[in-house]
């Protein structure tokens, strides 16, 4: 017979934290390198500045940032971090995870740790993974990161991607509560359509010409997929999860485009008093780092406070999404 391994019977976000680069980029920055307009940017994404890492603000840099703000949150002892699970499609080496090194950095230098690529979706991937991780043992406590430096591979003379993807880090911490904290994860993706997003170039093809293996996108069709399959994806989240939209204080999409995140809010039929983010009017698309940045600034600004109940969502390159119903800490 094998010892099975027992957790706790629920699990919660303890706690959550970020970071922002330092130097804001206004869209007239953007402008001087695309055929574009200030108009046409706010309109069609809600767009009006966005967050780029300097070359001190590395993936490492960002992650370690946000990871100490959400341990601090969560008052836990690094130590007691049994696994470290980084979200992003920017660490821009093959091997090793960084994962690792942000282990080490935060004070769990035998934590297990990697890497996942879940594109925008990465963050609610990793809350998933966490919450399974301590229900069923593996880890007391989860550090679950969302970190993107996605300036490093957009091409800035691109006009369907350089005005929107943007730089940043998140954390949370996930571990063992009296109540349960974090919903059922209602996840999936959609691979026919791996296309619609994707790196131009292999590392193969790439080597030798020196360049960046850019981003490209074909916007619209992941606009209007995102627009109207995941309203049903996230209404699935709350239904799993036994929640009513009037019972949500939080709104907190990946924060694609402004105009995605209103059409889901007026699916979800969205009561007034649910606050929405809106993160991605200063800070951009940040990829797997938008939802904890978003949640984050919510804070800073009085919109989001402990005990809330949020209904989050990332959706992106894959195609890939997942949506859960959190409590704040
Ligand atoms: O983060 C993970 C997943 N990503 C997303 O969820 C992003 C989803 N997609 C989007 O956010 C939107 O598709 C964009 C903001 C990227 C583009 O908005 P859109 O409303 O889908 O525009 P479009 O691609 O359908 O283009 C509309 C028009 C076209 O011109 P015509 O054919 O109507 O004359 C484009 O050529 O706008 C033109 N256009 C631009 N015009 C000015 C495309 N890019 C630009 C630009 N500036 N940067």
């Amino acid at each position: 017979m094998i010892t099975a391994s027992t957790g706790s019977t629920y699990a919660g976000v303890l706690g959550i934290g970020s970071y922002r680069p330092r130097r804001v980029v206004p869209n007239s920055e953007i402008l001087e390198q695309i055929d574009s307009s200030d108009e046409w940017i706010q309109t069609r994404s809600g767009i009006k500045e966005r967050r780029w890492a300097s070359d001190d603000e590395t993936v490492l840099m960002m992650s370690v940032n946000a990871a100490k703000d959400a341990l601090a949150d969560a008052g836990i002892d690094p130590a007691e971090i049994g696994c470290v699970i980084v979200s992003t499609v920017t660490h821009l080496y093959q091997t090793p995870a960084i994962a690792t090194q942000i282990a080490v950095a935060v004070g769990a230098p035998t934590a297990a740790a990697f890497d996942i690529s879940a594109a925008c979706a990465g963050f609610c991937y990793g809350i998933a993974m966490a919450n399974d991780l301590v229900r069923g043992g593996s880890a007391k406590y989860v550090l679950a990161i969302g970190v993107e430096r996605l300036s490093d591979i957009t091409d800035r003379t691109d006009r369907s991607t350089a005005f929107i993807f943007a730089d940043g880090a998140g954390a949370a911490i996930v571990g063992p509560t009296d109540e349960p904290g974090i919903g059922p994860v209602v996840w999936g993706s959609d691979g026919t359509q791996h296309k619609v997003i994707s790196q131009k170039e292999s590392w193969q093809e790439v080597h030798g010409n020196h360049n960046w293996p850019h981003l490209t996108m074909d916007g619209n069709p992941v606009f209007r997929w995102a627009s109207f399959e995941m309203a049903k994806t996230a209404q699935q989240a709350l239904d799993v999860a036994g929640v009513k939209a009037e019972q949500l204080d939080l709104f907190v999409p990946h924060q694609a485009n402004m105009r995605i995140t209103d059409a889901m809010r007026r699916a979800l039929k969205l009561p007034e008093h649910v606050k929405v983010a809106r993160d991605i009017e200063r800070q951009g698309n940040t990829s797997a780092a938008s939802i904890p940045l978003a949640i984050t600034a919510m804070r800073e600004a009085g919109e989001a406070r402990s005990g809330d109940l949020a209904l989050i969502i990332g959706f992106g390159a894959g195609l890939v999404y997942a949506a859960q119903v959190i409590r704040l800490p």
